[in-house]
């Protein structure tokens, strides 16, 4: 009799255990800051990282997926080999001039202006003084990439914002606004295709990612 009272006993205890539990709900933690790290703020000062900051440094040496280093240096030779030396490597289609056109629109038209001719807002309302028009520089493809990279004097540079596909493609747009400024008739466009035959290197001057893969990887091959 006492050992079925023991055992009634056991088994309410038991059911009283397991009755209460709610799946939705988490169950309790011991210790819970073995399971919850501390969130940082990313830019924050902490004592507790080397250089007292949440956020870190790139290894030294390492380079964003994409980027291909650039070989000429910001300096009067620099820039006369480029000018001499590059050419553009994406053909000069619809898409890439129209590409080219909103970039150049974004970034530089307001020194440069709409049209080339250096008569942006900001010369329009004097806040920046000594912008050419395109027609009055003897510039080529290979120095228009080259200050857009470096920038030129008070010309900044824009190779953290842009990616090398898109300063080419920028290039085309200058290109062809100087043509106009020019007189000079309209540039055919080329056909896409024409990129694949061996006159244009895509393998060595621009990455895969840039000219055909496209999406997420270009973001990243920005220079700085
Ligand atoms: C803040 C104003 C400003 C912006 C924005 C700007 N530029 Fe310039 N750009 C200048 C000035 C000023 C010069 C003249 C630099 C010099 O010769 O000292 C110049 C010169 C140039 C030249 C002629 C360089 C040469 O070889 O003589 C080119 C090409 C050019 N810019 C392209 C661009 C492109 C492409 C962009 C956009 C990505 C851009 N610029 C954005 C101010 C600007």
């Amino acid at each position: 009799m006492k050992s079925l009272f023991n055992k009634s006993i056991l088994f309410v205890f038991g059911l009283s255990a397991v009755s209460c539990v709610d799946n939705s709900k988490p169950n309790y933690q011991y210790m819970p800051n073995m399971y919850e790290t501390v969130s940082y703020e990313p830019y924050g000062e902490y004592d507790i990282f080397e250089n007292g900051q949440e956020a870190k440094l790139p290894a030294e040496g390492s380079v964003p997926r994409g980027w291909k280093p650039y070989d000429y240096e910001d300096s009067n030779e620099g820039y006369a080999a480029a000018k001499a030396e590059l050419e553009n490597p994406l053909p000069y289609t619809e898409d890439n001039l129209a590409a080219g056109r909103q970039l150049y629109t974004i970034y530089c038209a307001v020194c440069h202006g709409d049209s080339g001719d250096g008569q942006g807002i900001l010369v329009e309302r004097e806040k920046f003084l000594g912008v050419p028009s395109y027609d009055s520089r003897d510039i080529t493809e290979g120095s228009t990439y080259h200050v857009q990279y470096h920038g030129l004097n008070a010309m900044g540079s824009y190779a953290s914002q842009t990616s090398i596909e898109e300063r080419w493609q920028i290039t085309h747009y200058v290109m062809s606004l100087r043509e106009e400024l020019l007189g000079n008739p309209e540039r055919e466009f080329e056909d896409e295709m024409e990129t694949l035959t061996p006159s244009v290197d895509t393998e060595n001057d621009i990455t895969e990612g840039t000219v055909s893969g496209g999406g997420s990887e270009q973001e990243n091959q920005n220079e700085e």
